[in-house]
């Protein structure tokens, strides 16, 4: 029986894993999923478990909070004993956090094959964590499961040609599986008293952003300015960065659970975000995006204006909210829902 170790740790990895998990045992894969505990609030872990079927954790390493070296430094001594316990056939990362890269590293040194998935994915700008994360991950692997076309050819940009895959994005997968069970149990527009079409939804938790506190406060104070109701989850560390502001359209909440995530974005009149995972999901159910950053790695998304770059830009943001909404639905390029099966497909073949 082929054997996996993945590798999760913070909120999109669980939402990437949770098809994929699915699709390794219905392929009859034995999987041991390692937690590393980089998030760790309930809204931020264990509800994504629940919602989404994921088993239960092998363990959970409980890493934590930290500086980039401390947080990946305990991760890299955790993982190795077990790594070297479990023996696998090929161990599995997802994406581009600390969690990401910790697993490539211990897995490359102990000599087990690397499967990434989100590979080839660039910001081309190296003041992102994760752009460090994303180049030396796909440096190590030896299959490299790409979302899109125009990450198999980033890949080529830079040698990587061997071992690339074009499976499609397992959070397009998930958006499928999980959109018509969010329709069926959120009650959130009701929690909320919203009304659909009728308000903003916002996510903000770059560094690039919560750690300047100029761009936060620009972005908060165009929320603020629209004129219009903004709902805006606040991730863990935007909460502790937020300034103080007496703006009774912006509904300031704690983070949501992804069925009801789901039902706000597909609801929503605009997305604003500086969220890779929800500027994808924006352009999933055809809902305008402004993305709070002055560039994207989903460069595909950006076809036909369904997101547009605004930075951290108070007037560009206010200005972008008046354009005209894109018409008609975006082309489908994140692949055909089936990306899990095919990368379920992919390891039996290379690993059997
Ligand atoms: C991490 C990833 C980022 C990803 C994001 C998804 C890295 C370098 N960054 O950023 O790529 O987009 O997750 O959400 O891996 N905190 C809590 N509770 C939690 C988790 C975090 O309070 O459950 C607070 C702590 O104060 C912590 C801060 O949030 O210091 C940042 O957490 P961390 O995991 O280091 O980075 P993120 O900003 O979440
Ligand atoms: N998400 C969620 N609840 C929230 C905010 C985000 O379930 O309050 C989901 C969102 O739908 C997407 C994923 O989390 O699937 C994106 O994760 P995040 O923005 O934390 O990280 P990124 O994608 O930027 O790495």
């Amino acid at each position: 029986m082929v054997k996996i170790l993945s590798v999760v740790g913070a909120r999109p990895q669980f939402i990437k894993a949770a098809p994929v998990s699915r699709a390794l045992r219905q392929a009859g894969i034995d999987e041991v999923l390692i937690h590393t505990g980089q998030h760790y609030d309930a809204n931020m872990s264990d509800i994504f478990f629940d919602e989404l079927g994921i088993p239960q954790p092998w363990a959970n390493l409980n890493v934590g909070s930290g500086s980039h070296a401390e947080q990946t430094a305990h991760m890299l001594l955790k993982l190795e004993p077990l790594m070297v316990q479990h023996a696998p056939d090929a161990v599995l990362v997802y994406g581009d956090t600390n969690s990401t890269l910790a697993g490539a590293l211990v897995a490359a040194k102990l000599g087990f094959k690397l499967a990434h998935v989100e590979a080839g994915l660039r910001s081309f700008n190296r003041t992102m964590p994760e752009e460090h994360n994303r180049v030396l991950t796909d440096h190590s692997a030896d299959l490299l499961f790409c979302p899109t076309q125009n990450a198999v050819n980033l890949l080529a940009r830079e040698g990587i040609t061997r071992g690339v895959y074009m499976v499609g994005d397992t959070m397009f997968d998930a958006v499928l599986q999980f959109g018509d069970l969010a329709r069926q149990r959120s009650t959130i527009l009701q929690d909320l008293g919203l009304e659909a079409k009728n308000y903003l939804l916002a996510t903000v938790h770059r560094p690039y952003n919560t750690d300047v506190p100029d761009n936060l406060s620009a972005i908060v104070c165009a929320l603020a300015d629209s004129g219009q109701t903004v709902v805006f989850p606040v991730h863990p560390r935007t909460r502790q960065r937020l300034p103080a502001l007496n703006a009774p359209n912006l509904r300031l909440i704690e983070p949501l659970g992804y069925l009801d995530m789901l039902l706000l974005e597909q609801q929503a009149r605009c997305i604003l975000t500086d969220s890779g995972g929800v500027q994808k999901e924006a352009y999933f159910f055809g809902v305008p995006c402004l993305t709070l950053r002055p560039e994207t790695e989903w460069i595909e998304t950006l076809e036909g204006g369904w997101n547009v770059l605004v930075g951290a830009d108070y007037a560009r943001i206010l200005t972008q909210l008046q354009a005209e909404a894109p018409q008609g639905v975006p082309p489908a390029v994140f692949g055909d829902g089936h990306a899990a099966q095919r990368i379920a497909s992919i390891l039996l073949e290379v690993l059997a």
